[in-house]
């Protein structure tokens, strides 16, 4: 959490920023300039419990920051003053006493700023602040730099209906999926882990069906690299296009490949010149984007394709620290009849163990068993590994973000904050808020 909020938050709070911030620690917040997407949560437990400690009123809501003052990073005594509608005479008595000796003219930093106001009981934050953390609030504690540890890429294999996206998983994995789908489609996002020369790959499956467009977007999110699938017989198609504008968008490198190149129609230029129409130019067409020609039925090509995702992988120096509370995304829930909840999470950050406390979404609880792409149990799993986990409360939705937490209680408390959260937002919206939109704009 960044200083600035801890100062506003001892203050409203009437604790000393120390306390605070051992309180903080306790919930394994840091104070850096980094937000953490627990962080929101955990401030309203913390707020929660001092106030009904205190016995105060708990109708105060998080509106510190509505009525704010705005201040730029450095100011002059004067302008502050104007700012926060108090004479120089006040202003200056309590700079000296909080010993700092500055004429009317000279700049103060918005730390000093900041305590400043706190004084005269006026809180203030830094402009643009709130856009700096609803980008922050996204994203997770920073990692120092020497804990990161290489970690295996997350492929997506996107593209049209029928292109054959599963297929091509399929021959990759030397399995059978395709023969086992009702219909052949594939109805979820699915996960599989392939080694190629001893290093694993984690590859997802994507749906066809337009109604899934949303989920194939937090696909590409999800992923360091997608695999454009483009049936050479058929070309480039509605959903070729969204699959590229997805990726293009969470600026995912794209590797294509090109599809169904055994049938008679084959025509990958014809594929290579409507791609370059839609802004992705292969290399024999001047551009840097990989296209490899396979046949997904035929598992031809295909050592070449897991070749250059391997080398494109390399060069983005994946990295991610393993040696933490396991978080990352759902990929998928669904209700078990007799397993309960069941989810299936792609950790990209720390470890999730058997037995951690947990909170995905509004759903929380306690990772009761987790099992592989292979149907075995397993007891941890690191970054870049995705589990099928039980034991949470509730289904969470596809791209909710989850993460362990370090107690049941917590992951209770939160769990149900969000929930009451969730409800209030569709209460008092008429347009239906999505879980995500609602953690992003917090
Ligand atoms: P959705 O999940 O419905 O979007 O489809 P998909 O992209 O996963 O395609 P899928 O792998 O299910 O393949 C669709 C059809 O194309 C199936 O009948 C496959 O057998 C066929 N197919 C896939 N790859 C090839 C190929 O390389 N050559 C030929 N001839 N047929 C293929
Ligand atoms: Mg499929």
């Amino acid at each position: 959490m960044s200083k600035t909020r801890v100062y506003q938050l001892a203050k409203e709070l009437d604790i000393s920023s120390k306390e605070l911030i051992s309180k903080l620690e306790e919930y394994d917040v840091e104070v850096t300039n980094h937000m953490s997407t627990l962080e929101d949560d955990i401030i309203e437990i913390i707020k929660e419990l001092y106030k009904s400690n205190e016995g105060k009123s708990e109708s105060m809501d998080s509106t510190e920051d509505e009525n704010a003052i705005g201040l730029p990073e450095s100011i002059s005594v004067k302008d502050f003053c104007d700012k926060i509608g108090k004479t120089v005479t006040d202003v200056m008595t309590k700079l000296v006493s909080m010993g700092v000796f500055a004429t009317i003219n000279q700049e103060i930093d918005f730390e000093t700023a900041e305590a400043l106001a706190l004084e005269f009981n006026i809180d203030v934050k830094l402009e643009g602040a709130e856009e700096e953390e609803a980008e922050y609030g996204i994203e997770d504690f920073e990692d120092d730099p020497k804990d990161l540890k290489d970690r295996p890429p997350v492929i997506t294999v996107m593209g049209h209906v029928d292109h054959g996206k599963t297929s091509l998983l399929d021959a990759i994995r030397e399995t059978n999926v395709t023969a086992r789908e009702a219909g052949g489609i594939t109805q979820h996002i699915g996960a599989s882990e392939v080694y190629v020369d001893g290093k694993k790959i984690v590859f997802l499956d994507t749906p066809g069906h337009e109604a899934f467009t949303s989920m194939r977007a937090r696909g590409a999110s999800l992923t360091d690299i997608a695999i454009l699938v483009v049936a050479a017989d058929d070309g480039v198609m509605p959903q070729t296009k969204e699959a590229i504008n997805h990726a293009k968008a969470a600026g995912v490198p794209i590797i294509v490949a090109i599809n169904k190149m055994d049938k008679p129609g084959s025509n990958p230029d014809r594929v290579k010149q409507e791609l370059s129409e839609h802004g992705v130019l292969v290399e024999d067409w001047g551009g840097d984007t990989i296209s490899v020609p396979v046949s997904a039925l035929k598992g031809e090509g295909i050592d070449n394709l897991l070749e250059m995702i391997v080398l494109a992988a390399e060069m983005q120096e994946l990295k991610a620290n393993p040696n933490r509370l396991g978080a990352g995304v759902v990929i998928e829930a669904k209700l078990d009849k007799s397993r309960g909840p069941v989810a299936t999470v792609l950790v990209q950050k720390g470890n999730l163990k058997v037995g951690d406390p947990i909170v995905a979404g509004a759903s929380f609880g306690r990772v009761r068993a987790m099992i592989n792409d292979k149907g075995k149990n397993i007891k941890k799993a690191n970054p870049s590994t995705a589990v099928e986990i039980l034991g949470l409360s509730d289904v969470p939705n596809a791209g909710d973000t989850f993460n362990a937490v370090k107690s049941d209680k917590l992951a209770r408390q939160i769990g149900e904050k969000r929930k009451a959260k969730f409800r209030e937002a569709n209460l008092n919206s008429t347009t239906k808020v999505s879980l995500e939109d609602l953690f992003m704009h917090i």
